[in-house]
């Protein structure tokens, strides 16, 4: 990433280490940005660690230095000349703190200015990758777990796409068995057998039936609440017997392809799908629906394949494979030879390796699954259809997360039942921003059309931003008057900052664009050189935030970002009517073009008034 400030200065410091310590080999320059965390701000901007490092390797070796402190300043000495740097000091044991030249900090961000912000973005060194995420299942509830997946996935197929992958597939693996033709579906071909699983579909039919006597009266308003009549079904289910027998006997007649039951099985599928693009609408997410049973017909080549390869073995009449440091088998085929959630996810990779050709598939589903996913990519590995190399292409990488808790530090749920419906969620959030805008007196000439669309880049990026501001392998409280808070981590705040800034540069009156072109950034005041500063790390972030897929470190940056330009630029440094004030609005212009770059990658709608 050739913008970083970090890989720039990085640069110069090898060039000086090789000065250094010519003799020493594979001296890598460790160079951080100074962080109030490490207590470091005070003195630089940028800190260079390698005197210590290099002391321990040079011990007992003759040479000129007499301690770490002497080779820092060696490193000082031999830095080549450069317009990024306007001094270094020797502090502690070795450390060397570099402060960044104000002038050169200004070009960097007038540069984006006029090259635009795509300039700032790094370049992944493939072409195609794929996020498998939401993934909800078929006929049953789409839950909080799915919501978080489907807020994570999107927001690093973003990210993908921002370091210039070409193709970014959304993946919706949804569990849909029995969708599929019946030839595949049928017991014969893939011996599924009347499973727990399967006999639910039964289940569902035969009730659809029962509400239903004439089929063409089915429809998504007349089921209305699919999971409500999902548990009204499991009643009569679990109560009468005769109704379970019906039951099974209509899983053999789907699979047999009886024209009634497929149907009816599709009118079920149908208004599944309806409910999950419900939640995708109102988060402005695009998924690709590739299901599960997609995979059914590559199942046994694909088991046939790792068997020729020595991997799979019997064990009680099942179809296993093990794999390094697992003391389970991954079960590929089960006992009464019916495949499950492994066969399909092994098929499924192999398609994605093979046929979609895929250099990194990024899955993410709640930590519970960590154990699945390790198996899964370590069984490929152990065929040679992944490197060895864990970070070498192609690559797969399980992004995991932790639990939505309610107040009550249990599991979420809403108070009336035990599973909360994603869309009412969503719905609530949105109801919340609308009543609090309609309280504001700035709101009182606004349409009804800039309500409803402000409330909803609230509300729903309200909820997406509590989520991803979490490091996402925690566990998160769901807590609505805290994420709609106006103070505070939030989008609630972060949307207001960059509106009031967007209002600045409005009520100026100037025109941005002619001052872009001709105008430049001074940053003599301390607080404008720690805005410019703070923008000119977007790269590095970014950058952090993809290494390890953390949306939270890009959060962090944006919440931080919005703090320096409130709390100290725009506190301490007059924009409208002062001297400087066309290099300030600059300043204005960068901190929104950046905020909505975040904004962006969070999947968070901005807002230009308020
Ligand atoms: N349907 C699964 C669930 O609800 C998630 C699927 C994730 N993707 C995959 N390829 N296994 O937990």
């Amino acid at each position: 990433n050739p913008a970083s400030v970090k890989r720039q200065l990085a640069q110069i410091f090898e060039v000086s280490l090789k000065a250094t310590v010519p003799d020493e080999e594979d001296v890598v320059p460790l160079v951080d940005a100074c962080t109030a965390k490490t207590g470091g701000v005070k003195f630089g901007d940028y800190q260079c660690n390698n005197a210590m490092g290099i002391w321990s390797k040079l011990k007992g070796k003759e040479t000129g230095f007499r301690g770490p402190p002497s080779i820092g300043q060696a490193i000082i000495n031999n830095l080549p000349p450069s317009e990024m740097i306007d001094s270094c000091s020797l502090a502690g044991p070795g450390f060397v703190n570099v402060v960044l030249s104000k002038n050169w900090i200004a070009q960097g961000v007038q540069r984006m200015l006029s090259d635009g912000i795509d300039t700032w973005a790094p370049r992944l060194p493939i072409r195609r990758a794929m996020v498998d995420f939401s993934s909800p299942n078929i006929a049953k509830e789409m839950h909080v777990g799915h919501l978080r997946s489907t807020i994570i996935g999107d927001t690093l197929a973003r990210m993908l796409e921002f370091s210039r992958v070409e193709l970014v597939t959304r993946r919706n693996h949804v569990g849909d068995w029995g969708t599929q033709e019946s030839s595949h579906f049928g017991i014969g071909t893939i011996g599924l057998k009347v499973d727990a699983f399967v006999l639910q579909f039964g289940m569902l039919i035969e009730y659809l039936f029962e509400k239903f006597p004439n089929q063409e009266n089915v429809s998504e308003t007349a089921i209305g609440d699919l999971q409500a009549f999902y548990k009204a079904s499991k009643l009569r289910f679990d109560d009468d017997p005769e109704f379970k027998l019906r039951a099974q006997q209509a899983v053999i007649l789907l699979q047999s392809g009886n024209p009634r039951y497929r149907k009816a099985w599709e009118q079920i599928c149908d208004i599944s799908r309806a409910e999950f693009d419900k939640v995708y609408q109102r988060l402005g997410v695009q998924l690709e629906e590739m299901g599960e049973s997609f995979y059914n017909p590559y199942i046994p080549g694909v088991i046939e394949q790792l068997d020729k390869l020595g991997l799979v073995e019997d064990s009680d009449g099942a179809r296993v494979i093990y794999v390094e440091g697992v003391n389970i088998p991954l079960i590929a085929v089960k006992r009464d030879g019916g495949y499950n959630y492994f066969s399909t996810d092994l098929a499924s990779l192999w398609y994605r390796l093979n046929k979609e050709k895929l250099e990194w598939i990024v899955y993410v589903t709640d930590i519970g699954q960590q154990q699945h996913f390790d198996m899964l990519f370590k069984a490929f590995r152990r065929a040679g259809w992944l490197p060895r190399n864990e970070n070498a292409y192609p690559k797969c990488t399980h992004i995991g997360f932790g639990l939505v808790l309610g107040d009550d530090g249990k599991r979420f749920r809403s108070r009336s039942s035990e599973v909360v419906r994603l869309v009412d969620l969503l719905d609530e959030a949105k109801r919340r921003c609308k009543t609090a805008l309609l309280e504001r007196d700035t709101t009182s000439d606004w349409s009804e059309e800039e309500i409803e669309k402000t409330s909803e880049a609230i509300g729903y990026g309200a909820v997406k931003y509590a989520d991803l501001k979490i490091n996402r392998l925690t566990n998160y409280t769901f807590n609505f008057d805290q994420m709609l808070s106006d103070k505070g981590n939030t989008a609630v705040y972060l949307l207001y900052a960059h509106a009031r800034i967007c209002s600045i540069i409005r009520k100026s009156g100037k025109d941005i664009e002619e001052i872009k072109k001709n105008g430049y950034i001074v940053l003599d005041h301390e607080d404008e050189r720690l805005l410019g500063l703070h923008l000119l790390q977007f790269p590095e972030v970014f950058e952090e935030a993809c290494s390890n897929l953390l949306p939270s470190v890009l959060c962090d940056y944006l919440y931080t970002l919005a703090e320096i330009f409130t709390k100290k630029f725009y506190s301490n440094c007059q924009v409208v009517g002062s001297p400087e004030e066309s290099s300030r609005l600059l300043l204005c212009e960068a901190t929104a073009i950046v905020m909505r770059k975040c904004f962006y990658l969070l999947g968070i709608e901005p807002v230009y008034k308020l």
